[in-house]
């Protein structure tokens, strides 16, 4: 028997500290949980993509009353830049989420950040591999209310990952 580790680097940054070249995309991530469609679970998230191009293409939660056909912000942003901009490497996500749950129900979203960094799902970290493998690396940008952290790829964030058969 050998134990094994696997050990995941990344940075925590303040708000103010998030490095330059990420600045608009966090921005933008922010600004599309504005329309996340989430009457269901009231979990508002917004995810933003910065190809190598320099654009910058967004996706927000969209839930359905029938819960499995609802789509994640991360795979709306991802899909989305895919559909319009095939073939453009993805070279970086940001995420952000808000809530009203525990704060007054006429809060601004902008009071309501989503204190710790938001973390994507696994079936997200599934689908934005797929594009870091056929075009490289991506950064990944989660938001917190005052603080981000900061992957270098998405593989770091899905060790043993299942990309071929
Ligand atoms: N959700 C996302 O859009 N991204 C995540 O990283 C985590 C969860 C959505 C799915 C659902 O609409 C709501 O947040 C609550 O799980």
């Amino acid at each position: 028997m050998e134990k094994r580790t696997i050990t995941i680097e990344y940075q925590k940054y303040s708000l103010e500290e998030i490095p330059e070249h990420l600045r608009s995309v966090a921005k933008a991530a922010r600004e599309v949980s504005l329309g996340s469609y989430a009457p269901y679970s009231r979990f508002h998230v917004g995810a933003a993509i910065l190809l190598a191009d320099g654009d910058i293409l967004t996706g927000s939660n969209q839930e359905n009353a029938a819960f499995p056909s609802s789509l994640c912000a991360e795979r709306t942003a991802a899909y989305h830049a895919s559909a319009v901009k095939p073939g453009i490497p993805m070279k970086a996500i940001a995420i952000a989420a808000w809530t009203r749950i525990g704060h007054p129900s006429d809060a601004r979203p902008e009071e309501c950040w989503q204190k710790a960094p938001i973390s994507p799902c696994g079936a997200c970290r599934q689908a934005l591999l797929e594009y870091e493998t056929l075009h490289g690396d991506m950064e990944v940008l989660l938001l917190g209310a005052d603080t981000a952290y900061l992957f270098p790829s998405v593989k770091s964030l899905l060790p043993f990952s299942f990309t071929e058969f």
